[in-house]
């Protein structure tokens, strides 16, 4: 694990868009798995940004988002289709039918699963996972438990997820459950970013870093990952 510490989320947003492009301009069929939340929307900001400067395309980019809510339509303003759409993919010149999401509404999640794990394979798996960190230390929605996943699953939201995301439901209790990828499934890409900023991750990013792998700490599997890339800001580094 290389952990890079940076004054503030625009020089993580900066570097972690350059690492991106340089993959993208590598490959230009490169396979990315996507993130939520606050922490990547700076990043995505500089992907759009490098895409109106013409200095990388997405035309042949294919997408797989790590996890998207249960019983909240596709097009919900706060599903992470949507989100996804409003912080990147309208911005950019990506094909929607090489954008992939697990679908939250469906009857069988077990199926559901099988066809996201086959979808991925298809396209020789994941060349680079983008991660944040919940305040739990969970990576998409593996939230801390008993032992660590496998292939894409339905969870049940832990208290700490719903107290840190209702703020972006306003009014409307957020939903409980949602499909996340798992963690056997973000472990088989071939490289991952995950980034953090702020004070609110440096208890998560410690016991990532120096508190041995645990599924308690789901993040802390990326220990046995060979090629992860960690960048904090020095909030969320303060603790180390
Ligand atoms: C959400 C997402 C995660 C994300 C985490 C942190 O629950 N499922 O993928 O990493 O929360 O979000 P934020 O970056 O907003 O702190």
């Amino acid at each position: 694990m290389e952990v890079k510490i940076f004054n503030d989320a625009q020089e993580i947003a900066v570097a972690a868009a350059e690492l991106f492009t340089d993959i993208i301009n590598n490959k230009n069929d490169a396979v990315l798995g996507l993130a939520t939340g606050a922490t990547p929307v700076p990043t995505y900001e500089k992907l759009i940004e490098a895409y109106e400067q013409g200095k990388v395309s997405f035309k042949d980019v294919r997408t797989f988002n790590l996890d998207e809510y249960c019983d909240l339509p596709k097009d919900d303003k706060n599903s992470y289709y949507t989100f996804m759409h409003e912080n990147l993919f309208n911005k950019v010149d990506i094909k929607e039918e090489n954008v992939n999401f697990l679908d939250g509404n469906v009857e069988d999640w077990e199926q559901e699963s099988k066809r996201y794990a086959d979808a991925m394979a298809a396209v020789g798996g994941i060349d680079i996972q983008l991660l944040g960190i919940g305040t739990n230390g969970h990576i998409g929605f593996n939230e801390p438990a008993d032992a660590f996943t496998d292939e894409s699953f339905k969870v049940t939201l832990t208290q700490s997820t719903i107290d840190s995301n209702q703020k972006y439901f306003g009014e409307v209790p957020m939903p409980r459950y949602a499909l996340t990828m798992g963690i056997g499934s973000i472990m088989r890409a071939k490289k991952i970013l995950l980034i953090a900023t702020g004070a609110s991750k440096a208890e998560a990013i410690k016991g990532m870093i120096k508190g041995g792998v645990t599924p308690k700490l789901p993040a802390s599997v990326l220990n046995e990952h060979s090629d992860v890339i960690v960048m904090l800001d020095k909030e969320a580094a303060s603790l180390l």
